[in-house]
């Protein structure tokens, strides 16, 4: 069994960083979540109600991952990360969960954001993934939050 291993997705770099550094701090393995499909700066328009995320936000979509990982049950933490869209995780993070939510041990879920919190993705995950052991989650907007998550 391994200890850490820490799972994001990113598509401007913030929480790219955010999970390097985490990784760092807990010497665990990382592995990024890869849409097949390439978010453009077009894509990300939240002022746009035909951007791609507006209308992946209104929906049940489950956008493709191109990367995957097989060993995912080996660990005994694993790390999930992702900005807020709309308030929530995107849905990309529900295509990974979909797989993968009967291979994870311990689940610590942490977020990037403009401001909100990651309270609201927290509840939905939690009633979508009722098996998902959900042990602490935060939100990492500066530096200070990363320490306390990691007290
Ligand atoms: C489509 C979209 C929706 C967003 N919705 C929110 C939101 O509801 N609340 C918030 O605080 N920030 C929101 N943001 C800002 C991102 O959460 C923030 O910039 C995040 O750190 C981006 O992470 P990334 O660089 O790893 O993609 C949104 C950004 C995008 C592109």
């Amino acid at each position: 069994m391994k200890d850490n291993i820490i799972v994001y997705f990113s598509a401007e770099g913030t929480t790219k960083k955010v999970a390097t550094s985490l990784q760092e701090r807990l010497n665990g393995d990382i592995f990024e979540i890869v849409p097949k499909h390439i978010y453009s700066k077009s894509d990300l328009n939240w002022m746009d109600k035909n951007s791609l995320t507006t209308v992946e936000f209104n929906s049940e979509v489950r956008p493709e991952i191109a990367s995957s990982i097989d060993n995912l049950d080996q660990y005994q933490n694993v790390y999930i990360g992702f900005p807020i869209w709309w308030y929530i995780e995107p849905r990309i993070i529900d295509t990974f969960l979909d797989k993968y939510h009967d291979k994870l041990h311990n689940v610590y879920l942490f977020a990037t954001s403009g401001g909100s919190t990651i309270e609201k993705a927290t509840s939905r995950i939690k009633s979508m993934y009722k098996d998902i052991n959900i042990v602490k989650t935060g939100t990492f907007n500066n530096v200070k939050a990363i320490d306390e998550f990691l007290k």
